[in-house]
């Protein structure tokens, strides 16, 4: 044994003393014995005759696999000491080294097999899915919290960034606040409290993207603070929606069919991986009012291939998810149709006519791409072209929007009920649509 190893090798034993005591201290449960421990201790291995030393493989947790089952309340996995999820590689693994740390914050009481009262705990990587915490040895899917964390919909004090529009938008971050100044966003919003309008929801997507957590139960939309002196869950309602359509039952709105407004989600809740960052999806600021069978249609679509788009590519982009203009009313186009009035009976809640998704390239970031899909199953083709292409479309020169003008074709066949979808140069709808923060007009290169 050279005296570097005979160094390390003492060290090592000192801490498992150190390892010892605190386990004679606080017995959990059985801990791993300690050859086990010098094998698997700091992500070094030393064989049989404690002389050969090298690298070990990393922890790898399965996001389908290996995290809390559904009905339990999984802790939200961080980067030690940051504002970061930890989150998976582009195989859908968390991968952690052997012996360094993972943060699971839970707010309340983190529970490794038991309750232990603390906020947040670090808990280190000995080997495939188990983990060390305070000298016991655990599968990392056994760390539960032991109740549910609550997202947070802040307003911050800034407008939306180089918003050109003369509203009243400012920017709200949604996430958990896990205190000592730290924030973990999920996303951000542009939205106009006066008008209720979300001109815009901000999230970034990673190869990782495409192996967000299965199974994650829906919650129930919160207006999480805000929407004060509004019935959010009555402006969502069939009734409602039809008595402001009016028309004869089921000629311009029928539930079977998807043909009522629905609460479509910007940022999409299979566009955020962790159950924690799906939940926070389901706030009234990340929604606007969209056509079920287009929101279930072709823009159910565009989220599935921008997902496949992403892993396939290998890039991570930031995502601008929008809502543009006011759908008119079918039986009167001069007036626009909205869910709601305020207090003064001015219109609020306009149901938009069209949704967009920019994707920017993190890495390149001149280059990137906008899609924009209709919001009026009542529209005709005609009127398509004449008022919703607010930009030049260039659908045909990206080779992986070709399933789009498909979608377009098949849709076209059932009556373009299901959306109508086009893309353009990001500089171009940026052009357009104001409130995008002005840096997006200089996106000229398109992301193919
Ligand atoms: C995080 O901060 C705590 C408290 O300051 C410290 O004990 C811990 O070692 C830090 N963790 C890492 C991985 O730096
Ligand atoms: C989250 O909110 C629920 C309901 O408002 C509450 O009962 C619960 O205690 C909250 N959890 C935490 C950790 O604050």
């Amino acid at each position: 044994m050279n005296i570097s190893v005979r160094v390390l090798f003492i060290s090592l034993i000192a801490s498992i003393v150190i390892l010892r005591e605190i386990r004679a201290r606080e017995a959990i449960t059985p801990g791993p014995d300690v050859g086990q421990i010098i094998q698997e201790f700091d992500g070094l291995h030393i064989d049989g005759t404690g002389t050969a030393l090298e690298r070990a493989s990393p922890c790898k947790v399965d996001v389908q696999k290996d995290l809390p089952q559904p009905n339990q309340v999984q802790p939200l996995y961080l980067r030690p000491n940051t504002t970061q999820y930890w989150l998976p590689n582009a195989e859908g693994q968390l991968e952690i080294p052997r012996g360094s740390a993972i943060e699971l914050y839970c707010g309340y009481d983190t529970m490794a097999g038991m309750s232990t009262g603390l906020e947040s705990m670090e808990v280190k990587c000995l080997h495939d899915t188990h983990f060390e915490w305070d000298g016991s040895k655990l599968e990392f899917r056994k760390f539960v919290c032991s109740q549910s964390i609550n997202y947070t919909v802040e307003k911050m004090e800034s407008r939306c960034r180089g918003i050109r529009a003369l509203d009243q938008s400012h920017l709200y971050r949604v996430g958990y606040d896990v205190g000592d100044g730290r924030f973990v966003q999920t996303m951000e919003l542009c939205h106009d409290p006066h008008t209720l309008r979300t001109h815009y929801a901000f999230h970034q997507m990673s190869p990782a993207s495409v192996h967000y957590q299965m199974k994650v139960k829906r919650s129930k939309f919160r207006p999480a603070g805000h929407f004060q002196g509004y019935d959010m869950e009555k402006i969502y309602s069939f009734s409602h929606q039809q008595s402001l359509l009016g028309g004869s039952p089921g000629e311009l709105m029928n539930q079977k069919t998807g043909m009522f407004l629905a609460r479509g989600h910007l940022v999409a809740k299979a566009d955020l991986i962790y159950a924690s960052q799906q939940r926070s999806s389901f706030n009234y600021m990340n929604a606007a009012p969209q056509w079920q069978i287009f929101n279930g249609g072709l823009w159910a679509n565009l989220e599935d291939a921008t997902r496949k788009f992403v892993a396939n590519s290998g890039i991570t982009v930031n995502v601008y998810t929008g809502t543009y203009g006011q759908m008119p009313l079918p039986q009167n186009p001069s007036v626009g149709l909205h869910l709601a009035t305020d207090a003064n009976n001015r219109n609020v809640m306009a149901v938009p006519s069209l949704f967009y998704r920019v994707l920017i390239d993190k890495a390149q970031p001149r280059r990137g791409i906008a899609l924009v899909g209709v919001n009026n199953p009542h529209a005709t083709l005609a009127q398509i072209h004449d008022s919703y292409v607010i930009c030049d479309r260039i659908e045909e020169q990206v080779p992986w929007l070709r399933w789009l003008s498909k979608g377009n074709e098949k849709s076209k066949l059932s009556n373009l009920k299901k959306g109508y979808l086009y893309a353009c140069p990001v500089s171009d709808l940026a052009r357009v649509v104001k409130e995008l923060p002005s840096n997006l007009l200089e996106v000229h290169e398109l992301l193919t």
